[in-house]
C-alpha cells in the first residue's frame, strides 16, 4: 500500500491513495451491485435498519437540524437501496432518492431515480432544502469533484450535507479520492457553499454526528450577500490575529472582524475597562486583547466548566455545554499581558469587586439567564459612548439569549447585525 503525495492544486487533484485500477476513470454502475449494496463493510453498519444503525442515525441527525432551521424537502444523492430516504419519510419529511447503480434503483425501497453525479443531475435548480450525499464523493474520479460539488449546490435550496471522507482508516483505502479537509473546503467554496459551523457544532453537541463521523453541512448562504466589499479579508493585522486564534474560538471570521473593529475604535476613544463573559478557550478574548491598543484593564469571565445553568423551556443549550475549556490554558495565553485579569466561576458572582466603568463588553454566553445577568450587571456601568455586543442574538441555537436581550432592552433600541450579533450603544 503506497501513499502518493497530496497536491493542493484544485484543477489537477491527485488522489491520495487508490486501489482502483484507474483512479481517473469512473466506476461503471455495475460496480455497485447487490453484493456491494448489502455487504457488511463496518461490522454490521451498512445494512442496518434498526434504531442504532447508521441509516437511522443520519435520519435522526436531519431531524435534529430542523431544531435550528426549517427543512421540509430532502434529496439523497447516492441513496443506495434507499433506507435513509425511507427513515426520513417515516419521520415526516418529503424525501427522494437518486442512485447511480442500476441494481440499487431496481431493488430500491424508496423508488429512487437514476442519476449520475459526474454529469448533470436530473433535478431543477433549488429543488430541495437539503441535499444529502453520504459516502459518495470519495468514489468519484478526482476530475469530477468540482462538477459534483456544483451539482449538489445547484439542486439544493440551502444545505448540502456530506461526509467528505479523509483517509484515517486503512479499511477505507479502496476509495478513489481522499483529500484533506482544506481541499474539500476549496471545492465546495467554488460551488458557492461554505461550511456551516453553526449547524455542525449544534449536531456535535447533540451527539448526532456520531454515526457519520466527519459529516459536514455546507451552506449556500454567504456572508457576502449585499455585493459590499469583504474588508475582513483585506485587513492584514486582523488576519494575522485571526490565524492565532484558529482552533480556540467558535466565532467565525466576519463576527470576529466586527469585534475587532468595534473594540478597537471604542477603546481608542472612550474611557473604561474592557470585559468579556464567555471566554471558553480564549479565542475572542485574545482577539480583543490585541485589538485594544491602550493599557486599560481587560476582565475575562467564565466558569471554564461550561454553561452553569440552562432552562429547557427557553434554551437549546444545556448546563455543562462547553465544559471542554481549560482555565490553565487560557491563563497561559495571557501570561505576558499584565492588563488581563481572569475571573473563573459563575458570573456575576465573580464580578462583585468591580465597579467599572466599561467602554466595551462582549457577551457570549448562549443562554437566557446568563445573558440577562450580563445585561443587568453591565448596562448601568457602561461609559457614555461605550458599546456592548451580544454574540448569540441571531443564532437559532441560542433563542434564550435573544429573549433576554429583547426583554432587557424593550423599547430602548439596539442594532442587529447580519452577522447574528447585536450591538447596544450607550
Ligand atoms: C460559546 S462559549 C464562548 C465562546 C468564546 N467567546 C469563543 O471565542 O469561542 C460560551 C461560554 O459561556 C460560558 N458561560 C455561560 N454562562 C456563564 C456564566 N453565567 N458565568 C460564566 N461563564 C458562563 C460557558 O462556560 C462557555 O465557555
Amino acid at each position: 500500500m503506497t501513499e502518493k503525495p497530496i497536491r493542493v492544486d484544485l484543477e489537477q487533484i491527485t488522489p491520495t491513495v487508490s486501489h482502483d485500477p484507474d483512479p481517473w476513470k469512473k466506476n461503471p454502475p455495475s460496480f455497485y451491485g447487490m453484493d456491494y449494496l448489502d455487504q457488511k463493510m463496518d461490522p454490521g453498519t451498512v445494512t442496518r435498519w434498526d434504531d442504532n444503525g447508521i441509516f437511522y442515525g443520519l435520519a435522526v441527525g436531519v431531524q435534529g437540524l430542523t431544531k435550528l432551521t426549517p427543512i421540509k424537502s430532502i434529496l439523497e444523492v447516492g441513496c443506495g437501496r434507499g433506507w435513509v430516504v425511507r427513515h426520513l419519510r417515516n419521520l415526516g419529511f418529503i424525501a427522494d432518492g437518486m442512485e447511480y447503480s442500476d441494481e440499487a434503483v431496481r431493488f430500491s425501497v424508496c423508488e429512487s431515480r437514476k442519476g449520475d453525479l459526474t454529469e448533470k443531475l436530473p433535478y431543477d435548480n433549488g429543488s430541495y432544502d437539503l441535499v444529502l450525499c453520504i459516502g459518495v464523493l470519495s468514489h468519484l474520479p478526482a476530475t469530477s469533484l468540482i462538477n459534483a460539488a456544483n451539482e449538489l449546490a445547484r439542486v439544493s435550496k440551502r444545505f448540502v450535507w456530506t461526509n467528505i471522507q479523509l483517509a484515517w482508516h486503512s479499511h477505507q483505502l479502496h476509495h478513489k479520492t481522499f483529500l484533506p479537509h482544506e481541499i474539500w473546503s476549496l471545492i465546495f467554496a467554488k460551488a458557492g457553499l461554505r461550511e456551516a459551523e453553526e449547524y455542525n457544532g449544534f449536531l456535535k453537541k447533540c451527539g448526532l454526528d456520531h454515526p457519520l463521523r466527519r459529516a459536514t453541512i455546507w451552506d449556500k448562504v454567504h456572508p457576502k450577500q449585499s455585493g459590499a466589499l469583504n474588508l475582513w479579508q483585506e485587513d492584514a493585522e486582523f488576519l494575522e490575529v485571526l490565524r492565532s486564534i484558529a482552533g480556540i474560538t467558535l466565532v467565525d471570521q466576519v463576527r470576529a472582524h466586527m469585534l475587532w473593529q468595534i473594540s478597537r475604535s471604542v477603546s481608542d476613544t472612550v474611557l473604561g475597562d474592557i470585559a468579556e463573559v464567555g471566554v471558553y478557550k480564549g479565542g475572542t478574548a485574545l482577539l480583543l486583547s490585541k485589538a485594544v491598543r491602550k493599557g486599560v484593564k481587560i476582565h475575562l469571565f467564565d466558569t471554564f466548566k461550561g454553561i452553569p445553568a440552562a432552562d429547557a423551556k427557553k434554551d437549546l443549550h444545556k448546563a455543562g455545554d462547553f465544559s471542554d475549556a481549560s482555565l490553565e490554558r487560557v491563563q497561559g495565553l495571557f501570561k505576558q499581558d499584565a492588563r488581563v485579569s481572569i475571573h473563573p466561576g459563575v458570573f456575576p458572582e465573580t464580578a462583585k469587586e468591580l465597579s467599572g466603568p466599561f467602554s466595551f463588553v462582549h457577551v457570549d454566553v448562549d443562554v437566557y439567564e446568563s445573558t440577562l445577568k450580563c445585561l443587568e450587571y453591565f448596562s448601568p456601568k457602561m461609559s457614555k459612548g461605550g458599546i456592548l455586543v451580544v454574540d448569540d442574538y441571531g443564532f437559532p441555537s441560542c433563542p434564550g439569549a435573544r429573549n433576554a436581550v429583547d426583554e432587557y432592552f424593550k423599547g430602548e433600541g439596539f442594532v442587529y447585525l447580519p452577522t447574528g450579533q447585536c450591538v447596544k450603544l450607550y
